[in-house]
């Protein structure tokens, strides 16, 4: 297949495109070819490709500056959307869109013993509790609305060994401190770009082997969840990052001491869920897809040639 894909300067654009490549023809939309900030321009330039499918995985992605810097976030992560729904339709070719944790408010089973927290269904009421939350959701209403065949899978606190995020955060910091104090009162699943390319990668093949596309979209369109299994806090996740980095050799000094912390002692603009639980049932049942855990996940990722490690 053809595929238009967009954001592969980011962490789960760059490992979608490593793996698809392997498989199709992938025109790689970078913020040159296609600026999702002028979403005027964005249907009529997808037209003139005619792609078979297309994948988003680019936004708007700072949940703070979204506070702040409004616009541009709904122009990125509303509008672009919608544009690109719009050229999918036309076209009559399917659009797979990610979404976020953040779509909810995180309230959910908060009144339970913390080792029993339930997760979100992709049928939960949401209640976006900030900007980039709120502009997330309004992109999934307008793709659903514009009824073109499409994907949705809403994932959460995902990382990789490219780009900005946690993982990197937290290996940099062990590397440079002796005491780390880490948010111990918000969960949620640590989920690999890896695994997410991987999980899109089984599907699009599925898809690819379909003997009617339009009968495959029908079928199985809409929204999922898609995170790796299983749970843990900011200091959990930190726990083991230390603890397996140590073991690759990918910290340069003693481990740091971690101590845990309430969200309130780290204040951010943006407020945060509590609960980011997202339950993946729909997606493992409907594709039959296995989903590895968050550990095995980070095991994988730090598994690959880590830059850190070199030095
Ligand atoms: N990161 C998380 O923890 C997290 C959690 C839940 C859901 N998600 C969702 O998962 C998906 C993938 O996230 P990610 O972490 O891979 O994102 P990321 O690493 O921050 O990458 C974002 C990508 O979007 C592109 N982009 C941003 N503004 C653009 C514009 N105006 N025009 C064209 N491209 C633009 C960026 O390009 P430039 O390099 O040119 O800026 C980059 O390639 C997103 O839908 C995100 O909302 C992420």
């Amino acid at each position: 297949m053809r595929i238009l894909l967009t954001g592969v300067s980011g962490q789960l654009g760059a490992a979608l495109q490593r793996l698809l490549g392997a498989e199709h023809e992938i025109i790689a939309a970078d913020r040159e070819m296609l600026d999702l900030s002028q979403p005027d321009a964005i249907e009529s330039a997808i037209v003139q490709i005619r792609p078979d499918l297309m994948i988003n995985p680019a936004a708007y992605t700072a949940v703070d500056k979204a506070e702040t810097d409004t616009d541009t976030a709904y122009k990125v992560n509303v509008l672009a959307p919608q544009a690109m729904a719009r050229a999918a339709a036309r076209l009559q070719i399917g659009l797979i869109h990610y979404s976020t944790d953040y779509v909810f408010d995180g309230s959910l089973g908060t009144d339970q013993p913390q080792t029993e927290l339930p997760a979100y269904t992709e049928s939960y009421a949401c209640n976006p509790v900030n900007q980039y939350g709120k502009t997330k959701y309004e992109g999934e209403q307008a793709i659903q609305d514009s009824q073109c065949q499409h994907l949705i899978f809403r994932t959460s606190w995902v990382y990789s060994l490219h780009g900005k995020n946690f993982l990197l955060t937290m290996l940099k910091l062990a590397n440079e401190r002796d005491h780390l104090r880490i948010v111990n009162d918000q969960f949620g699943a640590p989920t690999s770009a890896l695994s997410i390319a991987q999980v899109t990668q089984q599907i699009v093949r599925q898809l690819a082997a379909a003997p009617d596309q339009a009968a495959w979209w029908q079928q199985f369109q809409g929204l999922y969840n898609l995170t790796n299994t299983g749970y843990t806090s900011w200091f959990g996740f930190t726990t083991a990052i230390v603890e397996q980095a140590g073991l690759r050799g990918l910290l340069n000094k003693a481990a740091p001491t971690l101590e845990g912390i309430p969200a309130s002692d780290y204040p951010t603009p943006a407020k945060r869920p509590v609960n980011s639980r997202l339950d993946t049932q729909k997606i493992q049942q409907t594709f039959s897809v296995s989903i590895p855990d968050w550990q095995s996940a980070l095991a994988e990722c730090l598994d690959q040639q880590h830059p850190l490690a070199a030095s």
